[in-house]
């Protein structure tokens, strides 16, 4: 161990010598679209976003990188030294909050980031038909994405629902609102529309909640039961006639 310990110290000071001078020759900045520093890039869905990345003061060819969140952008050649240039196109839902980051290559560190901001309205739409059995539980889920946050309310047969706090449950993330109904009734059955909306616009989807009455219930034990029963007696009937089929013999 205490030799071990000996032979790291040397190799541990010229590395830090070594990051040192990386630190000072490359005293360079870059840009990006005009940003010498981090910043949010806010957009509609749609048109193409162009990043450019510059290196400022260099003295000599400067390779740059691009990331989109950890994984590296595939560049072309002549779109790597001194500027490099990233086109992203169509821009879509999944983009929202991705960072970009362009960095020196031979100094990571130094670097600008872009976080989209993806502004999109709520995408909903059609209609669904759900059948259940009064007395179960049901759950009608919608999808609820958009920036900004879209603000969710519920509709039956075209009235505000009115909640009922025992039965009915409201639950919404960034990507979903879904209402809960426990132990549906004859009067749950109807038209239910969720309804988003957002600065941008709002979208609905209708779901048709057909109520059904309660099936039997299945008598499980009852059967189990019987067929025990039958059992033994055709068990009791083999032997019988056994012996009557010894007796005979
Ligand atoms: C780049 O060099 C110019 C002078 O040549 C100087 O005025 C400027 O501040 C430098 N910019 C950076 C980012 O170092
Ligand atoms: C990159 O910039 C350096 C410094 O300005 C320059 O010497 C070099 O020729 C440039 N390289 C390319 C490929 O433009
Ligand atoms: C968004 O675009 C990327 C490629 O640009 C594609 O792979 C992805 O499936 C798209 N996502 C959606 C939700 O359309
Ligand atoms: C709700 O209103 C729409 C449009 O006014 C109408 O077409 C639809 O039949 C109504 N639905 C119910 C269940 O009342
Ligand atoms: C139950 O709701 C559905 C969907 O709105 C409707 O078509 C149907 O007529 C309703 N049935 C009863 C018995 O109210």
């Amino acid at each position: 161990m205490a030799q071990r310990r000996s032979l790291a110290v040397p190799y541990g000071a010229p590395v830090l010598a070594i990051s040192f001078l990386a630190c000072v020759a490359t005293g360079l900045e870059l840009s990006v679209n005009n940003h010498a520093a981090d910043f949010t890039l806010s957009t509609e869905l749609g048109p193409p976003i162009s990043l450019s990345c510059l290196v400022h003061n260099s003295s000599q060819d400067e390779e740059l990188l691009w990331y989109r969140g950890d994984g590296q952008v595939d560049l072309k050649d002549g779109n790597k030294v001194n500027i490099s240039n990233v086109c992203i196109s169509p821009v879509n839902e999944s983009d929202n909050g991705v960072t970009f980051s362009c960095r020196l290559a031979r100094d990571k560190s130094v670097q600008v980031s872009v976080i989209l901001d993806i502004q999109f309205p709520p995408r909903l739409s059609g209609e669904e038909t759900l059948h259940v059995e009064e007395d179960k539980d049901v759950t009608l889920t919608c999808n609820s994405k958009s920036n900004p946050q879209a603000y969710g309310i519920w509709y039956k047969d075209n009235h505000t629902l009115t909640l009922q706090q025992s039965r009915h449950e409201l639950y919404q993330t960034s990507e979903i609102f879904r209402l809960s109904i426990k132990k549906v009734q004859k009067s749950d059955n109807g038209t239910y529309t969720c309804m988003m909306q957002s600065l941008l616009g709002s979208g609905t989807r209708d779901f048709y909640l057909i109520v059904e009455d309660k099936k039997p219930v299945f008598p499980k034990e009852a059967i189990i039961a019987a067929v025990v029963v039958v059992a033994i007696i055709v068990f009791f009937g083999i032997v019988a006639r056994r012996d009557k089929f010894f007796k005979v013999w």
